[in-house]
């Protein structure tokens, strides 16, 4: 499945060298390409499969390496789970918007997981690749270890402690995390039959490059694809030119949600072959600051098929 993602939109498979294995589990090993030469390192069974795995955190991307960033997304994604007070129920909501059944599942942009895990109780494999390496070490440590503590601000300096459990129905075994870039996956086409970008558009540098490769990696039919996103355009994370919506004129002006799904359904000719929306909605989704601050972001949904 794996190729070399500095070497899209040719697609060539990577030979791997592994040097520590734990029960079938690569834990130290390098992915090389044959034909450009560059070296992907797995370490701490974590593969970084950017097409720079060298280059540092750009654009806006630092604050998710920030201090506290990944106990407010674990808060984020897990609240419902641990029965938290306020918690919402975003993610069980686009978990029953995926396809309740398929071989192989891929989650752009997973964070700490949650996605990726409800990809698991459909799926022979589910897959999440992010670019944080602090947000992918979080959810693998998940995986491995089935639960995880940690702590958010109460008021002032005080703190309050959660502790997660997977639930028993849940599939770790077949989850991966990986750290990748959403405009250059490390697959090759159509290897997954349900993908799904949640929460992520907004934030990559070229968005059209994003749905243009999450397209390429899902199957040309029998196929499903979960879109989501608040449209919080940025010129911190995009520039203004490529916004996919949110401008009064110029490509893409307009709503974020209706160019998408004009793009889905094969404007222009830029996705093919293109796919039949079954679904479009809104989900609320929150982020916990302390026990009385919290951040409501409404995220536009649309559930396509081919
Ligand atoms: C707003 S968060 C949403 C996370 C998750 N999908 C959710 O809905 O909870 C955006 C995520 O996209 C990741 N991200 C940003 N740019 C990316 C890229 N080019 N490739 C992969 N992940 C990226 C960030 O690290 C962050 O985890």
């Amino acid at each position: 499945m794996l190729i070399c993602p500095a070497c899209l939109p040719q697609e060539r498979p990577l030979e791997i060298s592994v040097s520590k294995e734990d029960n079938g589990d690569i834990i130290t090993a390098v992915l090389s390409c044959r034909k450009c030469r560059k070296r992907y390192q797995i370490r701490d069974g974590i593969a970084v499969l950017t097409p720079d795995p060298e280059a540092g955190t750009s654009g806006g991307q630092w604050k998710y390496e920030e201090a506290g960033t990944v106990d407010r997304y674990l808060w984020s994604h897990y609240a419902d789970l641990i029965k938290a007070a306020d918690a919402g129920n975003a993610y069980a909501a686009w978990a029953e918007l995926l396809a309740p059944r398929n071989q192989n599942s891929f989650d752009a942009g997973c964070a700490v997981g949650r996605l990726t895990f409800e990809m698991s109780t459909r799926s022979e494999l589910a897959i999440g690749c992010d670019l944080s390496p602090s947000f992918i070490r979080a959810a693998r440590r998940l995986s491995k270890e089935r639960s995880v503590s940690f702590s958010l601000q109460l008021e002032g300096n005080l703190r309050e402690k959660f502790c997660l459990e997977l639930p028993d129905t849940w599939h770790p075994d077949r989850v991966e995390f990986i750290v990748a870039d959403a405009m250059a996956l490390p697959f090759a086409s159509g290897s997954f039959q349900q993908v799904a970008s949640l929460n992520l558009i907004d934030r990559v540098r070229y968005p059209l490059a994003h749905l243009f490769d999450i397209n390429r990696i899902a199957g040309i039919k029998n196929a499903s694809f979960l879109f989501s996103d608040p449209f919080s355009w940025s010129t911190a994370n995009t520039p203004e030119e490529l916004w996919l919506g949110g401008k009064h004129d110029g490509p893409y002006s307009g709503r974020g949600i209706d160019n998408v799904r004009e793009v889905l359904c094969g404007k222009q000719k830029i996705i093919s072959p293109s796919w039949r929306i079954t679904g479009q909605g809104s989900v609320d989704w929150r982020l916990r600051s302390h026990r009385n601050h919290f951040e409501m972001i409404r995220s536009e949904y649309l559930t396509a098929e081919r």
